[in-house]
């Protein structure tokens, strides 16, 4: 265990001019944050005080090979001392993102040979609609520009990327919504008729395609979606969904985009989702996370041939570009962090324990408030009701993921709290014992939360 100095305080103090994401401004200006995480190891992080917690998070689904690994610092390090920066505008290139991107689109489906970085899911996904905005323009479809998203996705929060997240993250913000179009969830669990998967996948498929004719086929440019939705509260798609929405894509020209900001370099157990576990061939896939472990902001937006051919016709302006597009320390980070994924068969551990992460959670369901788990290997959810019968969810005050949330961190698990969920995205190194221990965890802390609702009367 590391050793720290309590500088708590001090830090809580520095903090308050921070502004923090997704929070509460109001309450953190009254209260300030809470919790200092100062160090990192494994599957492991510790506050200033030196007190352990398991990382159910990843830190934001991303550390996927774990804290702490040496041998991507250094890589930093050593990337940092040979060139530190130089960008790849114009003609200009480096060692570090000519190899990256040379060795990522040997990975991806045998389509998406080219590749653009950036710093962020966000960007990766902006990224994919501009160009995707471009190829329409250069094909002379000026008006094909809508975008279909889904309610319950999260794509990012820069301005293109948020209008294509649920409505509910935008509440009192302005958004481009005029490029978006909404389909449903594909959630099961959500929808209210309680049909049989084949019947709501059938549902989902009649309503895309509706809503395509509505629209105007002329009018749509892509389709994204996480093959799992994972910050709407993982929600997995019927059987099938993947493979009949890419041919809807298909028969109306419609170009398919990827979000495997969460799902990609292991958390399913494979490097890439799309084609290895849905079996589907998209004309983009957006990257970031797990890329570099987290270890240096960097994204990866890969795009089709048939996409580059027509964007990089003669008298094209790829008028798109970031100072820190394959920024050579974030290169080299990815590159020691592919080394580390492929020298430690960590997709294959993924696969081999995936299972048994899935199943103990699952043997939580004999809660009474745990509604739904659901997801698939290190994407996994817990979904809370009052009523499982009726699925009535405890009023919005309970909060109750937070509740959960707050017990686990007590007994040393971090999760994260969502609305009525907690989800669960740890490192992919996590042993059988880990996982367990998570398991038990949660056990307790929901039984320790039902007992705090049964006292206050609820
Ligand atoms: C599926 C998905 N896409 C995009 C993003 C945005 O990534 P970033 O926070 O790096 O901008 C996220 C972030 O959680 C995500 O889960």
């Amino acid at each position: 265990m590391p050793l720290l100095n309590d500088r708590t305080d001090e830090i809580l103090q520095q903090d308050r001019h921070l502004v923090h994401s997704f929070s509460d401004l109001h309450s953190l200006t009254e209260e300030g944050a809470r919790t200092v995480i100062s160090s990192a190891e494994g599957a492991y992080v510790f506050n200033e005080q030196g007190d352990r917690f398991l990382d159910g998070m990843a830190g934001l689904w991303c550390v996927n090979v774990g804290h702490g690994r040496h041998e991507i610092a250094d890589a930093v390090a050593d990337q940092l001392k040979t060139l530190d920066y130089f960008s790849t505008f114009y003609n200009l290139t480096h060692p570090s993102a000519a190899s990256l991107a040379a060795r990522l689109t040997q990975m991806t489906p045998s389509n998406l040979n080219h590749v653009y970085f950036g710093n962020s899911g966000s960007v990766a996904n902006d990224t994919a609609i501009r160009v995707l905005h471009y190829y329409q323009n250069r094909k002379g479809c000026h008006r094909k520009k809508k975008i279909l998203s889904r309610i319950g996705a999260y794509h990012g929060s820069t301005h293109l990327a948020i209008a294509m997240t649920t409505p509910a993250y935008r509440t009192g913000w302005e958004s481009a919504e005029e490029y978006v179009h909404f389909l449903s969830s594909p959630c099961a669990y959500h929808h209210q008729d309680n049909m049989a998967e084949a019947e709501f996948c059938d549902f989902l498929l009649d309503e895309m395609v509706r809503d395509i004719e509505k629209v105007g086929a002329e009018n749509i440019a892509g389709f994204i979606a996480e093959p799992i939705m994972g910050a709407g509260g993982v929600l997995v798609p019927p059987g099938g969904y993947h493979q009949r929405t890419a041919q809807v894509c298909k028969d109306y020209d419609i170009k398919l985009i990827s979000d495997e900001v969460v799902t990609a370099f292991g958390r399913l157990g494979q490097m890439f989702a799309s084609e290895s576990v849905f079996n589907i061939q998209p004309d983009i896939i957006c990257t970031a996370k797990g890329l570099s472990s987290g270890y240096q902001p960097i994204s990866a937006t890969f795009f089709s041939d048939e996409m580059m051919q027509v964007v990089a016709t003669s008298g094209n302006r790829f008028l798109h570009g970031m100072t820190y597009s394959g920024h050579p320390a974030c290169c080299a980070a990815a590159h020691a962090n592919l080394d580390i994924l492929e020298n430690e068969k960590i997709c294959e551990h993924v696969q081999s324990v995936g299972p048994h992460f899935e199943k103990v959670l699952l043997g939580l369901k004999d809660l009474d408030i745990v509604g739904d788990v659901r997801g698939s290997h290190f994407m996994m959810g817990l979904e809370f009701v009052k009523n499982k019968a009726t699925r009535e969810y405890f009023d919005e005050e309970v909060a109750i993921g937070m509740q959960v949330s707050k017990h686990a961190q007590q007994r040393g698990l971090i999760v994260r709290p969502l609305g009525a969920m907690i989800v669960l995205s740890p490192p992919l190194i996590l042993s059988r014992e880990q996982i367990d221990e998570i398991a038990m965890t949660l056990r307790e802390s929901i039984i320790a939360t039902m007992a705090d609702l049964q006292s206050g009367g609820l």
